[in-house]
């Protein structure tokens, strides 16, 4: 494995009953880069993904982090080792406030476990590092709110200053700007941008504008299979990935 590509798979796919929903995905992943995969409805991103952490178990092939086989080790085993997938909404604590839902992320990360009853005191250390996260993804105002009670977007950053807080060197997101207005697209275009300085940074993203804004490199599945690989210049204009977004091949320019 070359020494700059943090994550490799080999040949990895799954299928269900018969039915290959991930053939065999040969993946590189380079240390440092925003790595996009795109790819119409049903083409197996959100699978694929799965099968990187382990959520779903793959029916073939292999997976590398960092030159160590992580095929069959534990999704939580995985997140020691740094890749972490980031929490959905429905892991934030709606009845905590959203400081709080960054400290115990913290606390986690000290090894202390998910404890909700710790006293105060003792997550008050936590406070600086929080509210640190906390302006990095810009909700410093929000921090004494209900995490109930905030909008959307904000829900959706919160879940990034979880993630982040347990300083994971590849963070998967999986469309994190879905069902967001223009506006909070940006902002968490912004944000993925800003928290992939020393890290590694895979997304499922269907928003090509996102897509286009942020990726170094750029996946393209359909069918299970790899279409394509290259930057945005380079996926946009390659013909199968035009057929296979429009159903027909791209006219030629004579
Ligand atoms: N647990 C499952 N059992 C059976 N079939 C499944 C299962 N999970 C996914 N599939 C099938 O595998 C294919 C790929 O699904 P997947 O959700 O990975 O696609 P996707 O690229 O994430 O699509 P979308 O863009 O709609 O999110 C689909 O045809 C889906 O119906
Ligand atoms: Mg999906």
């Amino acid at each position: 494995m070359p020494q700059n590509v943090i994550l490799e798979t080999r040949s990895l796919g799954r299928d269900f009953n018969g039915f290959t929903a991930v053939g065999t995905i040969n993946l590189s992943v380079k240390k440092g880069d925003i790595h996009a995969i795109i790819g119409p409805n049903g083409a197996g991103k959100t699978t694929f993904f799965n099968l990187l952490t382990n959520f779903i178990k793959p029916s073939r092939g292999q997976v590398f982090l960092d030159g160590l086989e992580i095929t069959n080790k534990s999704p939580s085993e995985i997140a020691n080792l740094g890749m972490v997938r980031s929490f959905q909404i429905s892991a934030v604590f709606g009845h905590l406030t959203v400081l709080q839902n960054v400290r115990i992320a913290l606390q986690k990360l000290d090894g202390q476990g998910l404890n909700f009853w710790s006293a105060n005191k003792t997550l008050n250390k936590y406070n600086d590092r929080a509210m640190e996260i906390l302006t990095k993804v810009r909700l410093e105002s929000a921090a004494e709110k209900l995490a109930v009670e905030i909008a959307y977007g904000q829900k959706r950053a919160l879940e990034l200053a979880t993630t982040i807080a347990l300083d994971p060197q590849i963070i998967l997101l999986d469309e994190p700007t879905q069902g967001m207005g223009n506006e909070d697209v940006e902002h968490i275009m912004q944000l993925v941008k800003e928290i992939s300085e020393n890290r590694t940074i895979i997304m499922v993203e269907h928003n090509m504008k996102v897509v286009a804004g942020i990726s170094d490199c750029i996946t393209v599945l359909a069918r299970g299979n790899e279409l394509a690989s290259g930057n945005y210049e380079e996926v946009s204009n390659n013909e199968r990935v035009i057929e296979a977004y429009m159903g027909r091949k791209k006219r030629s320019s004579t």
